[in-house]
């Protein structure tokens, strides 16, 4: 039986650290009524200390959205906790999220304060945390560069305080997946109470890796993954949403996993986002790029034109796109011209698909992209050929 996995979105926080990407109070409601419809389980909605907006946006989606478990960012601090705890009070349910790191280069350089010191106020913010709510998270930043006898002794004590999830953040997106999928299974073998708290992770992609590294923390015992819609977070990005999602759908047979994801939701939000923060994935993103689900090439399209799933590992409706593109370029092929040309009215056969063909690929050369009007007027002085053949014959 496959497990269910805790998908944690945090679009309206790590996601609008993006530079560029921050979202104001009625647009951050709008994506989270969004992602309520994609069925994540938990949406972390901002950091309320942060800022005034922050502080409405976090308070009004707590009141508004009331299905999924509603959680904000706090740092180890009585006024960041107090705050969070006041924002989320209108929640249906709610979720105190605590940082601290646990790194020597940030206890050092950033926070200034010793070990000893990171682990008394990491103990007595998950104090406060808990006496304000039930569902405590945790996260020890910079987890993948931390000594990992001192991270799993600060995951002992936070578990003993009250946190009910540990998330371990690669934070910088330093950590290869073998690595992460070892520092997994150690927490989970040597962290004692480990079994009390659900072990998340949450991986950026500085190198590329986030969803590798997410899928490799998956296999190895975690059971929340924190995630982005189109992969949007601090420097290069979070895992992507809909890649983690995708990939356990479509590789079932090895990650033996459910999700509460609409997948045929995914689209609808990926472009909800895409229009509140005014940045569009590439053309070549995974999932949600408008490249996709197109084929250029004459092979490729033979193959989709004959069977889809030559090429295509998911359907297009899958995730809600309206349906494959077969593009035309200089790759393209006699068959993916001519399928083209019958659909806007003008079916060609034989030596007169031939002759538009080679022109076809003559423009093509010439031209990056080959629009429905550029094959119109190569069918009309097909046509006035024809006509002037006929005449002088
Ligand atoms: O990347 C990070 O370490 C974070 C934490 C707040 C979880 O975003
Ligand atoms: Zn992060």
């Amino acid at each position: 039986m496959p497990e269910r996995l805790v998908i944690f979105d945090t679009t309206l926080r790590d996601g609008e650290q993006s530079p560029g990407c921050s979202m104001h109070v009625e647009e951050k409601l709008k994506m989270a009524r969004q992602l309520d419809r994609l069925g994540v389980d938990v949406i972390e909605a901002g950091f309320p200390i942060a800022s005034r907006g922050d502080f409405e946006a976090v308070q009004l989606i707590a009141r508004e959205v009331r299905r999924p478990i509603i959680a904000g960012l706090a740092r180890a601090k009585k006024e960041d906790v107090e705050c969070l705890a006041k924002a989320l009070a209108p929640a249906a349910r709610s979720r105190i999220h605590i940082v601290l790191a646990t790194s020597d280069l940030h206890l050092e350089h950033k926070l200034k304060i010793s070990r000893a010191q990171a682990m008394d106020q990491s103990i007595s913010a998950v104090r406060l945390a808990k006496s304000l709510c039930d569902d405590v998270e945790f996260s020890p930043e910079d987890a993948t560069r931390s000594d990992p006898d001192f991270l799993c002794r600060m995951l002992e004590a936070v578990i003993e305080a009250g946190a009910t999830t540990v998330n371990i953040p690669d934070t910088v997106g330093y950590t290869l997946p073998q690595e992460f999928s070892a520092l997994i299974k150690r927490i989970r073998d040597e962290v004692r109470g480990i079994e009390k708290a659900t072990i998340s992770v949450h991986c950026h992609d500085d190198l590329g890796l986030a969803v590798a590294n997410s899928l490799a923390g998956i296999e190895a015992g975690a059971r929340q993954v924190e995630c982005t819609m189109n992969g949007i977070g601090e420097r290069a990005g979070n895992a992507a949403l809909e890649e983690l999602v995708m990939a356990m759908h479509v590789r079932s047979d090895r990650l033996r996993f459910t999700t509460g994801v609409q997948t045929d939701e995914i689209f609808a939000s990926s472009t909800l986002l895409s229009e509140i923060v005014r940045c569009w994935p590439q053309p070549n993103k995974a999932i949600v790029g408008r490249n996709a689900f197109a084929h250029e090439a004459g092979i490729h399209q033979h193959g989709m034109m004959t069977n889809p799933l030559c090429y295509e590992i998911m359907t297009p409706e899958s995730v809600g796109v309206a349906g494959t593109k077969l593009v035309l370029g200089k790759h393209s092929g006699r068959h993916a011209l001519s399928r083209r040309l019958e659909e806007l009215g003008h079916p060609l056969h034989g030596p007169e698909l031939d002759r538009l063909y080679g022109q076809f690929t003559e423009l093509a050369d010439r031209k990056k992209s080959i629009y429905d009007q550029d094959l119109l007027s190569l069918v009309a002085q097909t046509d006035s050929k024809r006509l002037m053949d006929i005449a002088t014959a």
